[in-house]
């Protein structure tokens, strides 16, 4: 066995690990006050489109350019959301979560988070609250 010559979705344990992870995530965001507001009540289609996103990012079969016949253009298809750097970090924070509930090895798990990290990152539109738009506080 060369484990270099595996993808890193064949090192996580492919298909049926993410499955659980991307399941996990959005049951995460769902109930997330910071990113719930900007997705869908029924995310039924957007963990569909999540799960054939993540296994061509890691690096198993192109389902999301194969189911959709599109490349993704991430960011682009972002930009109608207010992606600001708080909810980037909640993003991570509900995917290291959902990673870490799956039982992956340390290396491989520091591997997923940090590519995540970056793209989270690249994802980033908007910037956090500005004060002059803030809410008057309530007494
Ligand atoms: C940084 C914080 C992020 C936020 C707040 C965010 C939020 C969203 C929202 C609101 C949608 C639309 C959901 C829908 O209408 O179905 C979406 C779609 C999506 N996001 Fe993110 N996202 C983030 C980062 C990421 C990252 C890092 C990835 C990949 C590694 C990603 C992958 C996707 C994919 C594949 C879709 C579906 C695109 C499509 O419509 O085909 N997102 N995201």
């Amino acid at each position: 066995m060369d484990e270099h010559k595996q993808t890193l979705y064949e090192r996580f344990g492919g298909h049926t690990v993410l499955e659980k992870i991307v399941d996990d995530f959005y049951n995460r965001v769902a109930q997330h006050s910071d990113l719930s507001p900007i997705f869908p009540d029924d995310l039924t289609e957007t963990k569909e489109k999540q799960l054939a996103f993540l296994t061509q990012y890691f690096g198993g079969e192109p389902l999301y350019v194969q189911k959709y016949q599109r490349h993704p253009m991430l960011r682009a298809r972002h930009m109608p959301f207010p992606i600001t750097p708080t909810r980037a970090k909640a993003w991570l924070g509900c995917m290291t979560a959902a990673i870490e509930g799956a039982g992956i090895e340390e290396d491989i798990k520091h591997e997923m988070l940090s590519r995540l990290t970056f793209t989270a990152q690249h994802m980033i539109n908007t910037p956090d609250e500005n004060p002059d738009t803030d809410r008057p506080s309530e007494e």
